[in-house]
Parts: structure tokens; C-alpha cells; sequence
């Protein structure tokens, strides 16, 4: 099943301070959904929702690291906007860690936002939406999730585990009403990619990021993967055998 038209319930991004989930939101609110935004800088919600003047824009601040506070958010959201349709779980970090500077504390930190936080959101969509028969949820991994790129192994491995976790969670849900989703962006051009000192092949700007996302929501498709080079390269990467991926992936070695 595709995205639920706006007349039913809202739609849950988190994430949406800034960068993609922001982008998506406010394209969201523009087509007529009704949208939670939720991310820990509330007066970044509060502007995204007074320069989009867009009644649609419901900001919740939330820390997606505590299950609590998360459980109790999907609580208000639903109280406040009604059941949750569709949710577009889009909070992450990123910050390079090379393996002689491996710094367990930022790798934990990391995983537990870009992962623990994905799953404390499943915990009350899951329940919900298999309950009622009928959801969405699409989760933002990355294209660095098919292959482990040189000072991005932590990241790269909490977005591999996005992808292996939503394709269990297709096969069980499908059936039973609730799609599940995955997107994988390339680079896109964000407060999170501003720190990357090298140059990022195929940079997309992140409207358009927004566009590709909000029309593979329309999709049943599993996979919102773009842009279509790095698809492509990334997927080469994968398929080659280890000894050629590895020539390629050497040459990005900084430190
Ligand atoms: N930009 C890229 O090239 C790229 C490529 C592939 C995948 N992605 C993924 O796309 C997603 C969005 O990234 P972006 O590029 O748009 O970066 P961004 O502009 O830095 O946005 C990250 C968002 O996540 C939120 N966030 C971070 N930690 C959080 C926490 N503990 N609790 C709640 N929210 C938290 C941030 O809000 P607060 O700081 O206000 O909490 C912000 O809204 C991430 O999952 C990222 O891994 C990005």
C-alpha cells in the first residue's frame, strides 16, 4: 500500500530540524498532510513551521535516543493530529572515525541515535499500525550502507543494520497492511555532509533529495535509492570481488 491520502490521520518525521527530514516535511505540509515534525531543536521546528507558513507543521521536541520520551511523543502526536499513517524516521548523525583515532563513546553515540533511535520509534508504530491493519514507515539508512567506506565504518555499519532490519520487517508486515520502506540517499547537501572536507561525487541539493523521497513514498516500491549513479557505483562496489572493491576503496584512505 502506498502513502495514505491526507484526509487520513498525519504523517510522523523525525529528524526535521534540518536537512532532509525538513525538506520532506515541509513538501509533505504542502500536499496537504497534516505532519509531526520532531527533533531535539525545537525553536529550528518552530522556524521551519513559521517561514513555510504552513498550518500543517506540528513541531514535538524529542531526543529519539529516549524510548520514553519517544513512546510518550507518538502518544501526544496521535492525541493531538490522529492516527499515525505514514512515519518517515529520518534522524541520524554522522562524524568521521578513522581506526587510529577509534573513539568507542562517539561510535556508540552514533549507533545508538541512528539505530536505538529507529527502534524506539518502531516500538509504538509497529503496535499501532499492526493493530489497526493499515501504516507506513520508511526508513532513512544510506547508499554507504552497501559497502564500508574508509573513516565512515560506524556509520556505515548502524545504516547496514537500517537495511537488514526493514527487510525482516517487509516480509513480516506485508499481509498484514503496514508497508515498510528504506532510503538510501547518496550525498546530499546538508548541515551533516557540510564537514566533509573531501569531494562528494554526485552531490544532490537537498530539495530535490526531498522530491525523489516524497515521490517513492507515493511508490510500493522497498528501495528509495538515489541519485541513480551512486545507486549504480555502490552497487558495483558490492558485486565486484573484495580484492578489486578494495583497490577502489583504498584510494579514499586520508588518515
Ligand atoms: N546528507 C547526506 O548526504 C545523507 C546521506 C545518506 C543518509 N543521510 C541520512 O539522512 C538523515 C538526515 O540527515 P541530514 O543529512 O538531513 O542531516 P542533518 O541536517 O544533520 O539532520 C539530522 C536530523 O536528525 C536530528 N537528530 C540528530 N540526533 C537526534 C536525536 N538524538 N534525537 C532526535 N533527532 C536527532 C537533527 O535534529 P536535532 O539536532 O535538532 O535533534 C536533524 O533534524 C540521517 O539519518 C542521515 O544519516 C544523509
Amino acid at each position: 500500500m502506498a502513502m495514505a491520502n491526507p484526509g487520513t490521520g498525519c504523517v510522523w518525521v523525525t529528524g526535521a530540524s534540518s536537512g532532509i527530514g525538513s525538506e520532506v516535511a515541509a513538501r509533505l505540509a504542502g500536499d496537504g498532510h497534516k505532519v509531526a515534525i520532531s527533533a531535539r531543536s525545537r525553536e529550528s521546528l518552530r522556524n521551519l513551521a513559521s517561514e513555510q507558513e504552513n498550518t500543517n507543521l506540528h513541531d514535538f521536541e524529542l531526543d529519539v535516543t529516549d524510548g520514553i520520551a519517544v513512546a510518550q511523543t507518538a502518544a501526544a502526536i496521535e492525541a493531538e493530529l490522529g492516527h499515525i499513517h505514514t512515519a518517515v524516521l529520518c534522524a541520524g548523525t554522522y562524524k568521521p572515525i578513522s581506526a587510529g583515532a577509534f573513539d568507542a563513546m562517539e561510535a556508540c553515540r552514533q549507533v545508538d541515535v541512528n539505530v536505538g533511535g529507529v527502534l524506539n520509534c518502531l516500538d509504538p508504530l509497529l503496535r499501532a499500525m499492526l493493530t489497526r491493519g493499515t501504516g507506513h514507515i520508511a526508513i532513512v539508512s544510506s547508499l554507504t550502507s552497501r559497502f564500508g567506506l574508509p573513516n565512515a565504518g560506524v556509520y556505515g555499519a548502524s545504516k547496514a543494520g537500517l537495511v537488514n532490519l526493514a527487510e525482516a520487517l517487509r516480509v513480516e508486515c506485508e499481509g498484514k497492511g503496514v508497508t515498510i520502506q528504506i532510503i538510501n540517499p547518496g550525498f546530499v547537501e546538508t548541515p551533516l555532509t557540510q564537514q566533509n572536507t573531501f569531494e562528494m561525487p554526485f552531490l544532490v541539493p537537498v530539495d530535490q533529495a526531498a522530491e525523489t523521497i516524497v515521490s517513492g513514498l507515493a511508490t510500493n516500491r522497498f528501495e528509495i535509492a538515489f541519485p541513480w549513479q551512486m545507486d549504480l557505483a555502490t552497487r558495483f562496489l558490492r558485486f565486484l570481488p573484495r580484492r578489486l572493491a578494495f583497490a577502489l576503496t583504498r584510494r579514499m584512505v586520508t588518515s
